[in-house]
């Protein structure tokens, strides 16, 4: 699979499969996200890897799901196997922002991709809840955390058509992802070479 094949392929996925994830492929995904291009290089990003049973639940329930559909959030059976908690130290940074954590947690997505592995990036967090549930160190704020686990569900992309940019279930219940199409993206330049 190339680059562009993992990127058409990575979709949001909300419905896991049971089987837990190898501890070793977690590491893995950090490791990927260490190597992503930081400004001034500074890597305020530390992370949580949670894999143990009894921490599965209770991540759970500070995380929020699919808010364009009703009732969307993965039931019992379902939910992911293990979370990547990524945090921004701000010691390193003061007020460190997305864009960080953007590229490096898009490493980790595409990484997912290539393991077989379905992510869904959550930024709908209790995270007053979450950082005492997991012992966030003090100088370390929560950006978002990657749900992970083998995918259940099998989404897919699509131009778009139309106003509405939401995803939406189909008849067969499978997700649609409508995206831009490139002509509403790619915007002319108009050349202005006067001094
Ligand atoms: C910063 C950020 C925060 C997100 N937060 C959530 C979230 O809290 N819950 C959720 O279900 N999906 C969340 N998503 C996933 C988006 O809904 C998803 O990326 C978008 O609908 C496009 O679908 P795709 O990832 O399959 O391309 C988030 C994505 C990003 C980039």
């Amino acid at each position: 699979m190339n680059v562009l094949e993992a990127i058409e392929k990575r979709r949001s996925i909300r419905r896991f499969s049971p089987q837990p994830i190898e501890k070793n492929m977690l590491y893995e995904l950090v490791m990927g996200a260490r190597l992503a291009p930081q400004a001034a290089n500074i890597q305020p990003l530390q992370y949580m890897i949670v894999h143990q049973k009894q921490l599965l639940e209770p991540v759970f329930a500070c995380t929020r799901w699919a808010g364009y559909l009703k009732d969307y959030a993965p039931k019992p059976g379902f939910r992911p196997t293990a979370y990547i908690v990524v945090l921004i130290n701000e010691d390193l940074k003061k007020n460190g922002n997305d864009t960080d954590a953007g590229a490096a947690i898009e490493n980790m997505l595409l990484l997912a991709v290539e393991k077989g592995l379905g992510s869904c990036w959550i930024g709908s967090l209790d995270r007053k809840q979450l950082t005492k549930l997991l012992g966030v160190p003090e100088a370390c704020k929560i950006h978002s955390l990657i749900a992970l686990g083998y995918p259940a569900e099998n989404p897919v992309w699509e131009e778009k058509e139309g106003d509405s940019i939401q995803y939406y279930l189909d008849e067969e219940h499978r997700l649609h992802v409508p995206k831009r199409r490139m002509n509403e993206i790619i915007v002319p330049i108009q050349p202005n070479l006067e001094k």
